[in-house]
């Protein structure tokens, strides 16, 4: 590793090898262009000395961080480079008018033991996976700065370390809070930080967590052993593993749940197996292994009854659209790409991707179902939160398919009842056709003075009378 970092990092030439090459995307797009009225290469201590006017709270808060210590810090870095200090100019470049914001290729530099374990971990895929949704897409009636900002500020995690490492202190303390995952691990449908904080672990957290020791390097605080109650990264990167996916087994290990890896190929199940067993053993830090295990099988059972649910109302609504009842009809729809099902085109939608718009009112009770409901239920039993498991999650979801099958019964109810009158109307139509064909059957005579003989009489009538009265005189 250490000959790695000396391969990579050239304090003295720096302007970043990898960000010279192709810019990521998320680096592309609006949310950096360079623009400054500065105009120059500068130093290092013409940089600090001029943004102590203009931005002294960043160079303060640089300056009380371990990477703006000189000397102090760089166990693994300094020594082999020979480094004293870092400055501005080893994430921002030097010349004003070509500034970067640095990228997890910046911090890779010099930081490539983190990088790689963050690379194998979802949170490196995670610009990709949004962009790639459908609520993404629908870019036609939403303005695309607007939605980038939306899902941008939690996805762009995919290239930035700064999304947990705040500029400019990069504070361990910070980073090794929960608070700080629950900037994006919140909400309706990851609220795993409300989750946690109402659970038996985050309580202990929240009321003694004052007092718990979050200070030093990854050995130093790693080596202190277990805290006393878990925080989110005592589960999710163990030993400060960057790879927050080790030990997730998406669901009931080696039922018919399928997670698709980073190459959207199933997650075999093997590795399923492995995953569980190393979580188990970070619960054993604390628990007997019988009580973690069971916990989570009985978290794995839940998980399989909220899909059951869920299979049951999604297969109310594609039955309706196979009857034709879902209005407006999926062929009149907007068509986007989702690549975790085949092209929507003109095809029912059902789950994470589904549109907001453009859909009818019970894919929206299914969406509720799907991303509020289902998922708090599960999740909210993997982190041991008994109301989200019961009644924002189980309970709400049950409500959620009521009202699906109320829905489907209303919309069956309609449509027979419009078939009802659609029938009484032939019916009547064609009782109608025969009265007047019967009518046109029947003898002149009985349909009175309108015919053409009557008509005919009374045209001839005065002329018949006139010569009668001639006849008299
Ligand atoms: C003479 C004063 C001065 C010097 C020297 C200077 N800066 Fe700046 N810097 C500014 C000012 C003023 C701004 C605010 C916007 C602008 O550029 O006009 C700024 C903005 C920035 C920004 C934010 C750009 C953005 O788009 O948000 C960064 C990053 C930055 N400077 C880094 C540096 C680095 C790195 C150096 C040294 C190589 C440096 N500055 C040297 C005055 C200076
Ligand atoms: C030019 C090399 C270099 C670059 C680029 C760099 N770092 Fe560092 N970083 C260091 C050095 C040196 C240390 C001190 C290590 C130590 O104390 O052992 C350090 C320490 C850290 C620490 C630990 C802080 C602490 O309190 O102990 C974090 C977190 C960190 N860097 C994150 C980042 C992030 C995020 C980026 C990219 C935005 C980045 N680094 C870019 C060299 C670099
Ligand atoms: C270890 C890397 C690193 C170093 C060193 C660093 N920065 Fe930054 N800086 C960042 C990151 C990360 C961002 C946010 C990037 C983004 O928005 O995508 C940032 C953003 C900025 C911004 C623009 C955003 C804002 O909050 O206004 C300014 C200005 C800035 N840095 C100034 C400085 C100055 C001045 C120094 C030197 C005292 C410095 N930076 C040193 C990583 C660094
Ligand atoms: C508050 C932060 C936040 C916002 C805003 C946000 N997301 Fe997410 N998103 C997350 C988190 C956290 C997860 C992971 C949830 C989990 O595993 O429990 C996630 C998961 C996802 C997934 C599933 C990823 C996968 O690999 O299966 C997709 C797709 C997604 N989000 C798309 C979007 C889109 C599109 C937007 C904007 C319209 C958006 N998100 C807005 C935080 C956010
Ligand atoms: C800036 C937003 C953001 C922050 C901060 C953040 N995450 Fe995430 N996290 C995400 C997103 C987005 C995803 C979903 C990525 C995907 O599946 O494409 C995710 C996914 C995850 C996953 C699921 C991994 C998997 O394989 O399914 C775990 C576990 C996780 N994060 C833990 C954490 C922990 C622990 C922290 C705090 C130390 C944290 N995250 C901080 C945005 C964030
Ligand atoms: C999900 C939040 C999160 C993200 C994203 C993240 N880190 Fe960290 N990082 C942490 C936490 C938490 C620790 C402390 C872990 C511990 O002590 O167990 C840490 C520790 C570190 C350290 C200290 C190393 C040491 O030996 O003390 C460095 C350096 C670092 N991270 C660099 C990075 C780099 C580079 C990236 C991007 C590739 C990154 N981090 C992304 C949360 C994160
Ligand atoms: C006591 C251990 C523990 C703590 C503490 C913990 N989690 Fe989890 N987390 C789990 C387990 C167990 C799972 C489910 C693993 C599986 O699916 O096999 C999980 C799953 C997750 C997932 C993936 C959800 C999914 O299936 O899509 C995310 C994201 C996550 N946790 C984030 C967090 C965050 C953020 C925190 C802190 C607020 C946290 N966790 C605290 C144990 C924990
Ligand atoms: C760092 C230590 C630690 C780790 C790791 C840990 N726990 Fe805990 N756990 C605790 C403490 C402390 C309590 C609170 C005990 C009490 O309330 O009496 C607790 C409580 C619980 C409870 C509630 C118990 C009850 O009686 O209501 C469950 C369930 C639980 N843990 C499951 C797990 C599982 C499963 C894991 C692994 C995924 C895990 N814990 C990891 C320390 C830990």
């Amino acid at each position: 590793m250490a000959a790695g970092v000396n391969a990579r990092f050239e304090p003295k030439t720096f302007d970043n090898p990898k960000a010279g090459g192709e810019q990521p995307e998320y680096m592309q797009s609006h949310l950096y262009k360079p623009e400054s009225a500065v105009v120059g290469r500068f130093s290092a201590e013409e940089c600090i000395d001029c943004h102590l006017n203009e931005t002294p709270n960043i160079v303060k808060a640089f300056q009380r961080g371990a990477m703006g210590k000189p000397g102090v810090q760089n166990r693994e870095v300094s020594e082999e480079a020979g480094m004293e200090k870092i400055s501005c100019i080893n994430c921002h470049g030097s010349d004003h008018q070509e500034l970067r914001m640095p990228t997890r290729d910046t911090c890779d530099t010099c930081h490539p033991t983190q990088y790689e374990q963050f690379m194998k971990s979802r949170h490196s895929i995670a610009w990709a996976r949004a962009t790639a949704c459908g609520r993404w897409s629908d870019h036609e009636t939403v303005d695309q700065d607007f939605i980038e900002v939306m899902c941008g500020q939690c996805h762009s995690i995919e290239y930035r370390c700064d999304s947990c490492h705040a500029r400019h202190d990069f504070s361990l303390v910070e980073a090794r809070k929960p608070d700080t995952c629950g900037i994006c691990h919140m909400g309706p449908d990851h609220p795993q930080i409300e989750m946690y904080e109402t659970s038996r672990h985050g309580i202990k957290y929240l009321t003694e967590g004052d007092a718990w020791n979050f200070t030093g390097s990854i050995s130093e605080f790693e080596g202190r052993g277990p805290l006393p109650a878990p925080v989110c990264i005592t589960c999710h990167m163990p030993q400060g593993t960057h790879d927050v996916s080790y030990g997730i087994a998406y669901g009931p290990v080696g039922g018919d749940m399928v997670w698709m890896d980073l190459d959207h190929k199933p997650v075999g199940e093997e590795e399923l197996k492995q995953r569980r067993e190393d979580m188990i053993k970070v619960c054993k830090q604390c628990h007997s292994e019988r009580f973690a295990k069971s916990r989570l099988e009985i978290a794995d059972k839940v998980h399989k009854a909220a899909k059951d649910v869920l299979l049951e109302a999604k297969h109310i609504i594609q039955g309706l659209e196979e009857e034709g009842l879902i209005e407006p009809k999926t062929s009149e729809r907007p068509q986007y790409e989702w690549y975790y099902v085949p092209r929507a085109e003109g095809k029912l939608v059902l789950g994470g991707p589904q549109l907001t718009r453009d859909t009818s009112g019970i894919e929206r009770t299914f969406f509720k179902l799907y991303k509020y409901d289902y998922i708090k239920a599960y999740k909210g039993a993997y982190h041991f939160n008994p109301d989200y498991t019961h009644w924002y999650g189980w309970v709400e979801e049950n409500l959620a398919l009521i009202d699906i099958q109320d829905k489907a019964r209303a919309l069956r109810k309609a449509a027979a009842n419009e078939r009802a009158v659609q029938e009484a109307s032939t019916k009547a139509e064609n009782a109608n056709a025969k009265a007047e064909a019967a009518l046109r059957a029947k003898a002149p005579a009985e349909r009175g003075i309108c015919g053409p003989t009557a008509i005919a009489a009374i045209a001839v009538l005065p002329v018949v009378l006139y010569g009668l009265l001639r006849r008299r005189r």
